[in-house]
């Protein structure tokens, strides 16, 4: 046995969190979560199922798990979960010692610093920040949910399927009149 097998018998497993609220997906999540998957044996990708904010979501947070677990399908290591309350909660109740978030910009450091510093005064967890590729520098869900909304072209920045879900569900709501 090499002093590398003996190492790899011994190590704990190397499990990551990707927590977002996912409203939907977009390739800038599959972006990160696709990197996070080649760094951490196992990585979890937990939905935030906040009750008090689900009113503004456009998707229930099955719906924002099933298309999250299509869209993650070729990552083996990768597993899709909901949680509510603490993030925190969640990383101790699964073994997961590590948050990872993409930033985008830096305007997305100050409250991500904020939250990894305010979360590893809870638990004994590390945050860990990957620069989002500079393609989905400009995502977010919001801003897609709003183009696509008024009609805009946002094939290309969701993965096929969730393209087809958004679309079907924006036109659902504009005939019962919602926006
Ligand atoms: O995609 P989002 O909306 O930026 O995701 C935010 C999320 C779900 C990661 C964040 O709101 C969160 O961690 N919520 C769980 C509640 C919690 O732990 N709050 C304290 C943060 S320091």
């Amino acid at each position: 046995m090499t002093q590398t097998d003996a190492d790899d018998e011994e190590r704990p497993v190397r499990r990551a969190v990707c927590p977002g609220s996912f409203d939907p997906v977009t390739n800038g999540h599959i972006d990160i979560i696709a990197r996070t998957s080649s760094l951490f044996d196992e990585v979890v990708v937990a939905v935030g199922i906040n009750k008090s904010k689900s009113t503004g979501r456009l998707f229930s947070p099955e719906e924002r798990m099933a298309m999250l677990e299509k869209a993650c399908a070729d990552f083996p290591n990768v597993t899709v979960a909901g949680f509510e309350g603490l993030l925190t909660t969640f990383c101790e109740e699964h073994g997961i010692g590590a948050i990872v978030k993409g930033l985008r910009a830096v305007s997305d450091f100050d409250y991500e610093l904020q939250m990894a510093q305010m979360n590893s005064s809870l638990v004994d967890v590390e945050t860990v920040f990957i620069p989002t590729s500079p393609e989905y520098s400009f995502l977010a869900s919001s801003l897609i949910k709003e183009v696509a909304a008024f009609g805009g072209d946002v094939s290309g920045l969701l993965p096929p399927d969730v393209l087809v879900q958004l679309t079907e569900r924006l036109a659902q709501r504009a005939r019962d009149g919602q926006r």
